[in-house]
């Protein structure tokens, strides 16, 4: 094309890509309107107050004929977020494991927003995917792994979890990668507590072994995977011409923070050799306590490990590090060979040692939060987390409720005293309270309250509220 003829482009769409003196506006503005919004979410309701029927109607406006004004866009934005879910970094969010993000971790995603980077490459993203490595890497020495231990960031637990299973078929046949469940002489099986995280069933819907390969061994009536038990399905099932591959140690499970009993699994799952996974999505990040590390003794002998650092390590959602002993079989697992990819290195190369491809710089949320707190710093709020639970225990049982589990971690789980009335509604009058939030949930065939301190800001006057809400009689 002559040179005089380039000036014939299009302008960039404006709408899409503004000049950099709108960009600097707009950005000084919503930093500034999104603290405001936190102030008002962290002295708000934490249930949603949004009407979903009017929602809905607000959408149908949105034919995408007419464009509108990105500030009016985002101010509209963070007013349904407001209203239009359960409010996550309110202090009084007692919840499932969804954290209050760390403020580092939210610069992060911003960072990782404005550059872009392709993390599938080592040639395309030297500094993430080295900065990523060396995440992982700490993580695994403060496990006490081996040095030469490998892994990477994963979206969840659903996919660090499914990429351990990965492996662990990838180990027990050489005919998995090829043939897949058909290599197996029998059918596979795959050994975990009742009390595991359910999501285990889409793995091995996933893996194409079938969900009925999860075996779902009783528990010790502590909410801990019974080993006599899981000695007894592995035998029963060898002697059916089952094909165990194997066993799934939850460390802080979903319900009630119950950690199995790490050794006597391990030893099983040496004896049977089978692949040893340690399900440590949640109480993974007492890693980083040296207070609390010990309730995790066991973990180092695990051949893989998942821990969600958008659970207790506050990172924002969509970031858990999957580990394993064994590297090259990650590279087994997920190799590929292709002539486009700016760099093929086996063992380095994001893309060829993963479930994903194009990937999102998610470590550099949990680096810059563990570089600027330290192992220290994440430390103290893993451990004030387990101090509000405990403070939260003390008022209730003062005020006859009665402890199920006996959790070392920051999870309680509590049957109110009979004049509340049965569980469920009592946590429905509490949700729609807009007071706190809690979860009824079911252990060792009770049914309980669920509270779980979650958000690294919650004061004494938060407990107390959670308190009152949930001894509010109907
Ligand atoms: C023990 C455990 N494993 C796995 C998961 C699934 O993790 P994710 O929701 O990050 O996929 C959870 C989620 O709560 C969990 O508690």
């Amino acid at each position: 094309m002559p040179p005089d003829k380039r000036q014939d482009l299009p302008d960039a769409v404006a709408a899409l890509f503004p000049g950099v003196a709108q960009r600097v506006h707009v950005d000084q503005w919503l930093g500034g309107e999104l603290q405001r919004a936190s102030m008002r979410i962290q002295a708000g309701p934490v249930a949603p107050t949004v009407d979903m029927t009017a929602f809905r109607a607000e959408l149908d406006a949105f034919t995408f004929e007419r464009p509108r004004p990105l500030e009016e866009m985002l101010r509209w934005t963070i007013e349904r977020m407001e209203q239009g879910i359960v409010q996550m970094t309110n202090p009084r969010y007692f919840g499932l494991f969804n954290p209050g993000p760390s403020f580092p971790a939210q610069c992060a995603d911003r960072i990782a927003g404005v550059f872009n980077p392709q993390l599938a490459s080592s040639a395309s993203s030297p500094v993430p995917v080295e900065l990523e490595r060396h995440v992982v890497r700490a993580i695994a020495r403060r496990a006490a792994l081996p040095e030469d231990a490998a892994g990477h960031f994963a979206t969840g637990g659903s996919e660090s979890n499914y990429t351990a299973l990965l492996c662990a078929l990838t180990r027990a046949h050489s005919g998995f990668a090829c043939d897949g469940a058909r290599a197996f002489a029998g059918p596979v099986r795959i050994y975990t507590s009742r009390d595991c995280h359910i999501a285990w069933l889409k793995a091995a819907h996933q893996a194409g072994v079938g969900r009925t390969a999860l075996r779902l061994v009783a528990t010790d009536g502590r909410g801990r995977m019974d080993p006599q038990a899981l000695r007894s399905a592995i035998a029963l099932d060898r002697g059916n011409g089952a094909v165990p591959v194997m066993v799934v140690a939850t460390a802080g499970t979903t319900g009630a923070g119950m950690i199995d009993p790490l050794h006597a699994c391990a030893d099983i799952a040496r004896d049977e050799r089978l692949w040893y996974h340690i399900d440590a999505a949640w109480g993974g990040a007492a890693l980083a306590s040296n207070r609390l590390r010990k309730v995790l003794d066991g973990i180092e002998r695990a051949d893989s490990i998942t821990i969600d650092a958008h659970k207790w390590l506050a990172t924002t959602m969509g970031c858990a590090i999957f580990i394993t002993r064994h590297a090259h079989l990650l590279s087994e697992a997920f190799h590929a060979s292709t002539s486009f990819m700016p760099s093929s290195v086996a063992g380095v190369d994001p893309y060829l040692n993963s479930v994903q491809w194009s990937r999102r710089f998610l470590g550099l949320r949990l680096f810059l939060a563990l570089a600027s707190a330290g192992w220290e710093g994440l430390g103290a709020h893993v451990e004030r987390s387990v101090e509000v639970v405990e403070r939260v225990k003390e008022r209730l049982v003062g005020l006859g409720w009665t402890v199920a589990n006996e959790s070392a971690l920051a999870v309680l789980d509590v049957v109110p005293p009979l004049e509340l009335g049965p569980v469920r509604e009592l946590v429905r009058r509490v949700v729609t309270s807009g007071q706190a939030w809690v979860a009824p949930t079911a252990f060792e065939g009770r049914d309980v309250v669920r509270i779980c301190a979650t958000n690294g800001e919650t004061t004494l006057e938060d407990v107390d509220t959670l308190v009152a809400a949930l001894n509010q009689r109907a």
